[in-house]
């Protein structure tokens, strides 16, 4: 077989795995693609020339940065992860996978963001992460963010982020998980379990996915932070404004102004 028939296979199954996992993430995340244009209208609406030098953090492979350069093509942008087999991916799929800076990086380490290819950035955006990460670390991330983000900068977050009183809160988790069953039963839905199995199965992602497992360790998704705790620590680390911009069940988007 010529070798550019087996690039090409290779660079096609890379190409599937990443809308396999687009899919799976919408399995999880109502509105996924929603979210991500909403969160691109307030980067497009406050910096109006577009060339914004931005953060894709705990990016995946690169599913805002993608996003990004489509919508903004006069943007630069750095894709920052910690799990080598998502980063391969962003870099063997997306296609202006060349115009993103990938780093290989782990927010919990202090110092990370010595990593990045530039000390300032206009805008850092995330989605669906940061509630892998304790409250401690959140508030050492978002200090460390302050550092990074210019003034006036952005930062926006879209994660479930719980607000409202016990009821009300219990109410809206069993919104999602409802929407969530119905989802993954439906014809697009992708469980968890069936990805991550179906990955698995690939004898080319063997070596990445096992230094993946040996980064992250056994890990359990902690009890997710409240609106009102990752507002605070934003306004604590330096961040002057802070507000919710979106919301469906106990999923949000919250913005913040440095
Ligand atoms: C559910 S995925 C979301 C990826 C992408 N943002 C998206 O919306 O499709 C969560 C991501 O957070 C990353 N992550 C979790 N903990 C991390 C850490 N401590 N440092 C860097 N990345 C981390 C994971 O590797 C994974 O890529």
């Amino acid at each position: 077989v010529p070798r550019e028939e087996v690039a090409d296979e290779a660079s096609a199954r890379w190409r599937a795995w990443y809308a396999r996992w687009d899919r799976f993430q919408e399995s999880y995340v109502p509105d996924r693609e929603a979210q991500f244009g909403l969160m691109l209208d307030y980067v497009a609406l406050w910096w109006r020339n577009g060339a914004v030098r931005a953060l894709d953090l705990a990016s995946g492979p690169g599913c805002v940065a993608d996003r990004l350069l489509r919508r903004l093509p006069d943007a630069e942008v750095a894709a920052v992860d910690c799990d080598p087999w998502l980063l391969e991916m962003g870099r063997r799929a997306l296609a202006d996978a060349g115009r993103v800076e990938w780093v290989d990086a782990d927010l919990r380490e202090e110092g990370w963001t010595r990593r990045l290819p530039h000390p300032a950035y206009e805008a850092v955006l995330t989605t669906t992460a940061l509630h892998w990460l304790s409250g401690d670390e959140v508030k050492r991330t978002y200090r460390a963010l302050a550092e990074v983000v210019v003034p006036d900068g952005l930062f926006l977050n879209a994660d479930i982020m719980p607000t409202g009183s016990p009821t009300v809160g219990g109410l809206a988790r069993s919104a999602l998980e409802r929407w969530r069953a119905q989802r993954a039963a439906g014809p697009d839905g992708e469980h968890w379990q069936t990805f991550w199995g179906g990955a698995g199965q690939v004898p080319e992602f063997r070596d990445l996915l096992a230094e993946r497992a040996r980064r992250l360790g056994p890990r359990r998704p902690l009890r997710p932070l409240s609106l009102e705790f990752h507002r605070d620590a934003l306004l604590e680390a330096g961040f002057r404004e802070v507000g919710e911009i979106w919301r469906r069940h106990e999923t949000a988007i919250l913005l913040a102004i440095r």
